[in-house]
């Protein structure tokens, strides 16, 4: 027996040594330069992992602009040179834009897919977002929004004599609940038959949040939740919530979650669990980035003196136009998407603070063998390849944005005070440089609204409190790397402020 295991041993040592040769991927005339990695399926995946912004701009260094990285098994063309981002977007026919993002969105959240191809429903979810998410529809959000901010921020500091004095708080975990409660409020509407309960179900739906998400990033890399007992009861709990006959019972809920569910019961086969699987995927989308977004920009705003005075002027001048007073009790204040529209200077704080903290990842399948033609030259790509771009490079490049790592309030602000468009890449204007909702046919559709809804929320908070750091000079917090790939990048440490209602 001894000889028989020996024997069998050597067999599947040989087969393994072919199969890590074979399986070894070579570069063929035509295609970008390849790194396979040192391990097996994994690729490059742990470095790429570790640093994506190290290990990519290394690879830039090494290959130029154009280079294909294995990554858990799959081959990955990232595309580097903003340049080449439009003509890329230009060879759309060859790809599938959504495959990848049905196929991540399934896997964490456990659902059947919701692509029209695979046939479990006929809705055009993409469509369903644009048509309620854009346009007109914007009003409805916004006015929801503000009225739900104000219900979040005020019930803690209405003049209860212990609440007329400073406030201390994380910010990160002040702008987590806030935005947590009044998003979700907006776009699922409030239960009006169980307000008692409200605040209760509130807060174990933003644990439940804050449990699951935290595991989103090896739910995307493919481990499988079972791995995680809580936060995949958290995740179930949430859903719970999102079921179409606890929806029923909620009064205002927007016309996005509203006709979600007409053509989820109407379009698809999902059972009642898979549908609220699907809201729970907008409950995601809708919350996941916009919170540390909200976060970086109150920050950035409260660090910079000259970006609160900026920002404070705009907003009163803004309030003022609109003839709109900030009365503690009275009626909400109210601004259309038009007056929204037209601040510049909260666009620019926004922009530059998503600039420093983006690092989504954009990818799309390749349906067939092609050749890419783009600034670059022209390379030869594999069915079921996927090609890639790292938006962070580009926000981070010295050469586009001088002192990339420093805040600069103004940044997006030409010598008029009007939004600034003009961006320059070795002399050339560039059409990409701002990209922390994606780019092309999967383009964030909830940009607009995730727009107002910070605009919306430093509104509030410049008006009503006075503001400050507990440590004057803190120090920037680190990014949560964890995260990257995934969109804006919480802040690795809370810091502590203070706010004090103004009245
Ligand atoms: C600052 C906040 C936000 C950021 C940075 C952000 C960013 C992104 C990014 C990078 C994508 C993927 C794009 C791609 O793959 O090319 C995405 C997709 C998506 N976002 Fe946002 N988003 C934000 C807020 C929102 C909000 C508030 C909503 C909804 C109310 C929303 C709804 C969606 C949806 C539904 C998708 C999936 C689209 C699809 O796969 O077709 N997002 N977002």
């Amino acid at each position: 027996t001894m000889t028989i295991s020996l024997l069998w041993g050597i067999v599947v040592a040989v087969c393994c040594c072919l199969w890590l040769i074979l399986g070894i991927r070579r570069r063929q005339m035509g295609e970008p330069p390849l790194e396979n990695g040192l391990i097996p399926y994994l690729g490059c995946a742990l470095q790429f992992g570790a640093n994506p912004l190290e290990f990519l701009r290394a690879n830039q260094r090494k290959h130029g602009h154009v280079f294909t990285c294995k990554l858990m098994g799959k081959y990955v063309h990232f595309i580097t040179n903003p340049l080449s981002y439009h003509k890329v977007l230009c060879h759309g026919k060859h790809f599938d834009w959504r495959k990848f993002h049905f196929n991540t969105s399934a896997k964490v959240f456990g659902h059947r897919s919701v692509d029209p191809g695979d046939g479990h429903t006929t809705e055009n979810i993409n469509k369903t977002f644009i048509k309620t998410l854009q346009g007109d529809a914007l009003n409805a959000l916004a006015e929801a929004m503000m009225e739900n901010l104000l219900l979040v921020l005020r019930p803690s500091v209405l003049p209860k004599p212990k609440m007329a004095g400073w406030v201390k708080e994380g910010m990160y975990s002040f702008c987590y609940r806030v935005m947590f409660e009044a998003g979700y409020l907006t776009l699922f509407g409030k239960d009006l038959t169980r307000q008692d309960s409200q605040r209760a179900l509130m807060l174990s739906n933003l644990d439940n949040f804050k449990q699951f998400d935290k595991i989103f990033p090896a739910l995307a890399a493919g481990l499988p939740i079972r791995m995680f007992k809580s936060a995949h009861r958290a995740r179930e709990k949430l859903a719970e919530g999102l079921r179409h006959e606890n929806l029923r019972r909620r009064d205002g809920v927007s016309d996005l979650v509203s006709l979600r569910m007409l053509l989820n019961d109407q379009l698809s086969t999902f059972d009642d669990t898979e549908k609220a699987k699907t809201h729970l995927v907008l409950l995601w989308a809708s919350q996941a980035n916009t919170i540390p977004a909200t976060f970086w920009s109150l920050f950035q705003t409260i660090r910079s003196p000259e970006a609160m005075k900026a920002a404070t002027e705009e907003v009163n001048r803004t309030l003022e136009n609109a003839g709109q007073k900030i009365i503690p009790e009275g009626s909400p204040i109210c601004l259309n998407q038009m007056q929204l529209n037209d601040m510049p200077v909260l666009d620019s704080i926004i922009k530059e603070s998503l600039r420093l903290s983006s690092a989504s990842l954009s990818i799309r399948a390749a349906k067939e063998d092609f050749t890419l033609h783009i600034q670059d030259g022209s390379f030869n790509i594999r069915k079921d390849d996927f090609i890639a771009f790292y938006p962070q490079l580009i926000h981070l490049d010295p050469g586009i944005y001088p002192d990339p790592l420093t805040f600069k309030y103004d940044r997006y602000l030409d010598e008029n005070g009007k939004a600034k468009t003009n961006f320059y890449c070795n002399g050339l204007k560039l059409n990409y440089y701002y990209m922390p909702f994606g780019s092309g046919a999967t383009i964030c559709p909830g940009r607009l609204f995730a727009v107002h809804e910070i605009k919306q929320f430093l509104v509030l908070m410049l008006s009503y409190f006075e503001l400050e750091l507990v440590e004057r000079h803190v120090k920037c917090p680190p990014l949560d790397q964890s995260r990257a790939g995934l969109g804006i990048l919480p802040p690795l440490n809370d810091v502590e402020f203070k706010y004090k209602f103004k009245y």
